[in-house]
C-alpha cells in the first residue's frame, strides 16, 4: 500500500494554472523524483503536500488519513519531514546541539530548554550524526560548516522527527556535483533502511536517474509522463520538453 497518495491536485495563482490534476503515490522506502522544467509546478506541489499552500482541488492522504489542507505543523506532527531549509539550523549552536534541539522538539520537550542542552544525554543525537557521517563534527558550530556538511545536518534534523515521508525540494541545489551524488546516495540508503518514503525534485539528471525508483514528469502544471527511469528517459515527449533543454543548473 502507498504511504502517500495524491489525487487530482489543482492550484492556480490568479491566471496562472500552476498545478493541473497531479496524482501520484509513494510507498514506504521508495524514492519518487518529481521533475520538469522551471515553472512546471514542482514547488507548488511540494507546498501543497507540506501544508504551506491549500489546494484548489484534490486530495492528499498519508497512510490512509486525509491530510488535505492541514496546517504545516499538523502535517509535520504526522510524520512528514522537509529538508534543506538553511534557516532551520541555528548557526551559533553546535551540530550536536542542533540535532538535540530537533530530538527534543520531536519528543515535545522543548519547554525544557531553559535547562542547558549540555544536561541532555547526547547519545541519541550522536547516533544520528554517526549515521550521517557527521559525528566527528558534532562540536562545531553550524555557522562554520561547509555547505555540504550543513546539508547533512539539515537531513539529520529532518530525521530527528522520525518521518514516514520526506519532502525534498531541490535538496542539492548549490552543491558541487560530487557532493550532490553523495548526499542523495546517503538519503537513498537511509530511506531504504528505515522505510521512509521520499519525494524529491532535482535538476541534476545524473542524480535523478541514479537514485529515483520512479519518476514523474511535470510540464506547465500537467503530468507528462510517469514510470521507471528507463521508461522516462526513453519517452519522446519527455525528451522533447525536458531533456532536450535541461534545467538551469
Ligand atoms: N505564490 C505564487 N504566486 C503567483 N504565481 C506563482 C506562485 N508560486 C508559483 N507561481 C507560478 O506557478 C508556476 C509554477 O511554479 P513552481 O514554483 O511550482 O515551479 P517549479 O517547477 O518549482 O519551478 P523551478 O524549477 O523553477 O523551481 C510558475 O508559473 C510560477 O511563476
Ligand atoms: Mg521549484
Amino acid at each position: 500500500m502507498s504511504l502517500l497518495r495524491v489525487e487530482g491536485l489543482h492550484k492556480s495563482f490568479g491566471g496562472v494554472k500552476a498545478v493541473q490534476g497531479v496524482s501520484l503515490a509513494v510507498a514506504a522506502g521508495e524514492l519518487l523524483a518529481l521533475i520538469g522544467p522551471n515553472g512546471a509546478g514542482k514547488s507548488t506541489c511540494f507546498n501543497m503536500l507540506n501544508g504551506q499552500i491549500r489546494p484548489d482541488a484534490g486530495r492528499v492522504t498519508l497512510a490512509g488519513q486525509d491530510i488535505t489542507g492541514l496546517a504545516p505543523r499538523a502535517i509535520w506532527r504526522l510524520g512528514v519531514g522537509r529538508t534543506f531549509q538553511i534557516t532551520a539550523t541555528f548557526a551559533s549552536l553546535s551540530v550536536l546541539e542542533n540535532v538535540q534541539m530537533a530530538l527534543l522538539s520531536h519528543q515535545r520537550r522543548l519547554m525544557r530548554l531553559w535547562a542547558p542542552l549540555s544536561a541532555e544525554d547526547p547519545t541519541p543525537a550522536l547516533a544520528l550524526l554517526e549515521r550521517l557521517g557527521m559525528a566527528e563534527q558534532a562540536a562545531r558550530p553550524c555557522g562554520v560548516l561547509a555547505y555540504g556538511d550543513l546539508k547533512r545536518v539539515e537531513l539529520a534534523i529532518a530525521l530527528a522527527n522520525n518521518p514516514r515521508l520526506l519532502l525534498m525540494d531541490e535538496p542539492t541545489a548549490g552543491m558541487a556535483p560530487a557532493e550532490r551524488v553523495a548526499l542523495m546516495a546517503l538519503t537513498a540508503r537511509i530511506a531504504r533502511e528505515s522505510g521512509i518514503a521520499v519525494l524529491f525534485t532535482e535538476h541534476d539528471m545524473d542524480v535523478v536517474f541514479t537514485h529515483a525508483d520512479r519518476l514523474l514528469v511535470l510540464d506547465r502544471g500537467r503530468m507528462l509522463a510517469e514510470g521507471s527511469p528507463e521508461d522516462v528517459r526513453a519517452n519522446p515527449a519527455v525528451r522533447e520538453v525536458y531533456l532536450g533543454h535541461e534545467g538551469r543548473h
